[in-house]
C-alpha cells in the first residue's frame, strides 16, 4: 500500500474521514503551476548551492515539468489521499523519477511551500484585478466624455439638490476605482516577498541561497523572519479587504443604475444584453446583473471576516488552521474579476436617457441655490437670501409652477434686490458651468478630469503591459 510521506511515526493509518476533512487538494490543485515553478526553483537553487548535484537537479526539472504537462492535459489523477496539491506533486515525481524525487524536499517544508505558492498566486490575481480596473475606469471615461453636456439633478438625501454634469457624476466612479487601483498597486509590494528557506519554521541547517530563489522567481523581497514568513496572513487580509472596497464601490454603482433604471427615475436604460425577464410578468425586464453586482458584495465582506477570524488568536507559527485560507482568497479573486470584466462590458452600453434628467431639473427646483446666490451678490446677506428663496420655492410648489416660470414681478414680492439679470442665473447649464472650483461640475473641470484619468490610464497600461 502507498504510504503517506509522514508515515513513519505512526502505527495506524488514517481514517477515511479525517482523510476526507483535512484534504484540500480539492481546491488548492489550481496552485499547481505556481508549486511547479517554486519547486523549479527551489531544485535549481540547491543545484547552484551543492546540495543536490546537477544531474539529479535535471532529472527532477524535466520531470515536474512533465507533470505540469500531464495535469494540463488533464491526466493526472489527484487522488484525495495526498492532502493537498504539494503532496500530490511529490509523490507523482518520486513515481517518475524515484528515490531521486524525495530531495527536492530538502531545505523547506509544506509551511513555507504553501506560503510560496499563494503569494505567486496573488501576485497574478492582484495584476489581473487591476487589469480591469482599468477597464472599467476606461468604460467610464468613455461614458464621461460622451456626457460631459447633459445636465441633471445632483442628489444628497436622495433629494434633487443642484444641476450637475453627467459627466462629473460617472467621473465620481473613475475616482473610487483610481483608489482601488491604488490599494492594490500598494498590497503587491507586502505580497512580493519571498518566504522559501523558513522552511517548517527555523529556517534551515542546508546552505541554501534565499536571494538566488528570489531573483529566479521574480521577488523583489526576502522574508527578514522565519517565524513570521510561515503564519504570516497579511498579504490575504489585505487583499480581501482592498477587495472589498471595490466590491463596495461596484455595488454604490449598482445601486445607482438599479433605480435609475426603475420607471419612477427612468434616467437610464440598461442592455437587453444586460438584464433578464420574468418567468410569470411579460412586461418585466429586471436588471439582474447589476443586482448580482450589489449582491456578491455580501461573499467577499464574508471572505473577509472569514479569514480575519481563523488567524484571530492564533499562536505562531504554521497551525493547520491556515489552510482555510485558501477558499475565500480565491472565491474572491473569481468574484472580483468577473464582477469587474461584467461591469467593463455593460457600462459602455448603458444609455441615458436626457429628456428625463432635464424634467427632472425642473420639478426639482435645483436652481433654489442659483437664486440664493444671486440675492447674495447684490448684497444681500446669505442667511436672509436663503430665506427668501425658501419662500419662492413654497409660492412655487402651492401655485404649481417651475422657478423658471416665475415673473419678474412675482421674485419682486420676495424680495426687492430682484432685477431683470435675474433670468440670466436662472438656468441650468449656466448653473453648472459656474463652478469652476477645483474639482467642481463646470463642464471644463469635467474637460479636464477626463483628460487627466486618461493618462494616468496610459501610464498605468504601459506600466502593466510590461507585467503581464
Ligand atoms: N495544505 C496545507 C495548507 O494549505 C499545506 C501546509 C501543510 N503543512 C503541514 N504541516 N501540515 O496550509
Amino acid at each position: 500500500m502507498t504510504q503517506k510521506p509522514w508515515q513513519g511515526r505512526f502505527d495506524k493509518p488514517t481514517r477515511q474521514e479525517v482523510e476526507e476533512y483535512t484534504e484540500s487538494l480539492s481546491f488548492d490543485k489550481r496552485l499547481y503551476k505556481y508549486d511547479i515553478k517554486g519547486s523549479i526553483a527551489h531544485c535549481r537553487m540547491m543545484a547552484e548551492c551543492g546540495i543536490i548535484s546537477h544531474d539529479e537537479a535535471s532529472e527532477i526539472v524535466t520531470a515536474l515539468g512533465e507533470i505540469q504537462r500531464e495535469i494540463e492535459r488533464g491526466e493526472f489523477v489527484f487522488e484525495p489521499f495526498y492532502e493537498d496539491i504539494h503532496m500530490a506533486i511529490e509523490h507523482r515525481l518520486i513515481q517518475k523519477v524515484g528515490d531521486i524525487g524525495g530531495k527536492l524536499h530538502t531545505a523547506r517544508s509544506r509551511n513555507d511551500q504553501v506560503c510560496l505558492d499563494m503569494r505567486m498566486y496573488l501576485k497574478d490575481a492582484i495584476i489581473e484585478v487591476r487589469i480591469n480596473l482599468i477597464r472599467v475606469m476606461e468604460a467610464l471615461a468613455n461614458l464621461a466624455e460622451e456626457n460631459v453636456e447633459v445636465v441633471l439633478p445632483g442628489f444628497t438625501h436622495l433629494q434633487h439638490a443642484q444641476p450637475v454634469s453627467l459627466g462629473h457624476h460617472l467621473m465620481a466612479y473613475c475616482e473610487m476605482f483610481r483608489r482601488d487601483e491604488e490599494r492594490f498597486r500598494d498590497c503587491y509590494k507586502r505580497v512580493d516577498v519571498l518566504p522559501l528557506g523558513s522552511a517548517a519554521l527555523a529556517g534551515t541547517t542546508f546552505p541554501i541561497d534565499m536571494e538566488w530563489t528570489a531573483k529566479y522567481l521574480g521577488f523583489s523581497k526576502i522574508t527578514r523572519n522565519s517565524m513570521d514568513a510561515v503564519s504570516d496572513r497579511d498579504f490575504l487580509v489585505e487583499f480581501l479587504a482592498a477587495s472589498a472596497i471595490i466590491a463596495m464601490h461596484v455595488s454604490r454603482l449598482s445601486e445607482e443604475l438599479i433605480i435609475w433604471s426603475s420607471p419612477e427615475f427612468s434616467f437610464v436604460e440598461i442592455s437587453d444584453a444586460f438584464c433578464t425577464g420574468s418567468s410569470i410578468m411579460p412586461q418585466k425586464k429586471n436588471p439582474d446583473v447589476a443586482e448580482l453586482m450589489r449582491g456578491k458584495t455580501g461573499r467577499i465582506y464574508g471572505n473577509l471576516i472569514s479569514l480575519l477570524t481563523v488567524l484571530k488568536g492564533l499562536p505562531l507559527t504554521y497551525n493547520r488552521d491556515l489552510q482555510e485560507d485558501k477558499e475565500p482568497v480565491f472565491d474572491t479573486v473569481d468574484t472580483i474579476v468577473r464582477t469587474l470584466q461584467l461591469l467593463a462590458l455593460m457600462l459602455p452600453e448603458v444609455k441615458f436617457n436626457e429628456e428625463r434628467m432635464e424634467s427632472a431639473l425642473e420639478s426639482g427646483y435645483t436652481l433654489a441655490t442659483e437664486l440664493a446666490d444671486y440675492l447674495v451678490s447684490k448684497g444681500v446677506p446669505f442667511r436672509k437670501a436663503h430665506h427668501s428663496v425658501g419662500q419662492i420655492v413654497k409660492y412655487c410648489i402651492d401655485s404649481n409652477k417651475k422657478l423658471t416660470d416665475c415673473s419678474l414681478e412675482e421674485l419682486k414680492q420676495f424680495s426687492k434686490c430682484f432685477e431683470e439679470d435675474v433670468f440670466e442665473v436662472l438656468d441650468y447649464r449656466k448653473a453648472v458651468e459656474r463652478r469652476k472650483s477645483i474639482g467642481g461640475t463646470s463642464f471644463l473641470r469635467v474637460r479636464e478630469a477626463i483628460e487627466e484619468i486618461r493618462q494616468h490610464l496610459s501610464m498605468l497600461k504601459e506600466e502593466l503591459g510590461s507585467k503581464s
